[in-house]
């Protein structure tokens, strides 16, 4: 027995919602995933900029939240009826949704994660049962409620003789490290800090928004890293926090962005160093973080998301992991740009079946718990 599932997910880039179809079958060990189609479909460029004010920490009207909240559902709806259409029949959705805020849980207060885009509308537009809200049952439960994807890597992609990590690079960073199946040790797994997201920001601000990202890590390449500011961002809380641990935009979105242009304003530097500056920090982030955090540094690290394409960036975390293996999932077999899109799908499977979703070991939950909340397709019948 198969089922379609069709995963959406935008991230903290908030560049477009990706939405993966797929065919799944068995359930953990023996989870089998047919990726079907991929599109990506970009937020018109007004609800974009809102929903940047709203991460950014612009107040907001409960009405307003109302009216945004749908206005994302609606476009999400849409990417499903997209996929949908040349797909029928679609026997579930998957929906993460927008995140708008992020609280990591501290001491004893709980952590709180709001994402956009209500699975009830998402299921009455499309009449497809819509799973949605995953993360809230993990933080209720004293978890991150992040990263949520390392147990679906773990079905998929962990090796028996090989230590691998899966680094995602979207706006934020966050990494699955699958020690060899022989090792017979748990999975660990977290946020790194800044994917693309500073990065982003930088071109916005350097081009007046003609550029929203540095494509292919181009301008970055022709900069040179400035390593007395590196080093110091390196000193931010956040890197030497142990894991579990999460982030978003809280931490490392504008006003971030406008410290570290600052602090750049003391060294002469260009853009393009500057740029390659924020970019050595995403590397350097990452890899002071395996360094730090895993029992040893993996033979291979396969990188997604969006930022996977930033050549500049891969080869900075190359130069930066001398002995490891830098490659993308593509590589393995599993496409880098859809592969949070077909986790979210795979949870939600997980969750029709009444599976749990979360690794306590991972988010730091106090147990295993099925996450999203279910919205049924269609109308009622008894
Ligand atoms: N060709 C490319 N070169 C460099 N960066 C890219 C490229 N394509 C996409 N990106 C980056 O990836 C981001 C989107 O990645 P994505 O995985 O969707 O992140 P998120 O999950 O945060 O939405 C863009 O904002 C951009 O920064
Ligand atoms: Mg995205």
């Amino acid at each position: 027995m198969s089922l379609r599932v069709i995963g959406l997910i935008s991230g903290t880039s908030v560049d477009g919602i990706d939405a993966a179809l797929v065919e799944l079958s068995g359930s953990q060990a023996d989870l089998q995933v047919n990726l079907l189609q991929g599109e990506t479909y970009p937020y018109p460029a007004a609800l974009r900029s809102q929903i940047l004010d709203v991460c950014a920490g612009e107040p907001l009207s409960m009405s307003a939240l109302a009216e945004l909240d749908d206005a994302i559902a609606e476009v999400f709806a849409a990417a499903a009826l997209n996929l949908q259409a040349k797909h029928a029949p679609v026997d579930l959705i998957g929906s993460h949704g927008q995140t708008a805020y992020h609280r990591p849980p501290q001491g004893a207060t709980l952590g709180y994660s709001l994402q956009l885009g209500r699975g009830a509308l998402i299921a009455h537009r499309t009449g497809i049962t819509t799973i949605s809200n995953f993360r809230a049952a993990d933080l209720a439960v004293g978890g991150q409620g992040a990263p949520l994807v390392p147990p679906v890597d773990a079905c998929l992609l962990r090796h028996d003789q090989l230590d691998r990590c899966l680094q995602n690079l979207g706006g934020i960073g966050n990494v699955t490290y699958l020690p060899a199946q022989s090792r017979g040790e748990p999975i660990c797994g977290w946020d790194t800090g800044p994917g693309n997201a500073l990065i982003d920001l930088a071109v916005s601000q350097f081009t007046s928004g003609a550029q929203t990202f540095d494509r292919n890590g181009a301008w970055a390449a022709q900069g040179m890293p400035c390593t007395a500011l590196v080093n110091r961002w390196m000193e931010h809380p956040f890197f030497q926090q142990a894991p579990p641990k999460s982030t978003g935009r809280e931490l490392f979105g504008v006003d971030y962005l406008h410290q570290c242009l600052q602090d750049a304003s003391a060294y002469p530097l260009s853009q393009a160093d500057i740029l390659a500056s924020l970019t050595e920090l995403t590397a350097a982030s990452i890899v002071e973080s395996y360094r730090r955090f895993l029992p040893r540094l993996p033979a291979q690290v396969a990188l997604c998301g969006g930022g996977s394409h930033n050549t500049y960036l891969q080869q900075r975390l190359q130069a930066n992991l001398e002995s490891t293996q830098v490659c993308s999932t593509d590589d393995l077999g599993l496409n880098a740009d859809f592969k949070e899109a077909i986790a979210f799908a795979v949870l939600a499977y997980w969750r029709y079946q009444g599976l749990p979703g979360n690794l306590p070991e991972v988010t730091g939950a106090n147990c295993p718990v099925l996450l999203g909340e279910i919205h049924q397709g269609g109308a009622y019948s008894a």
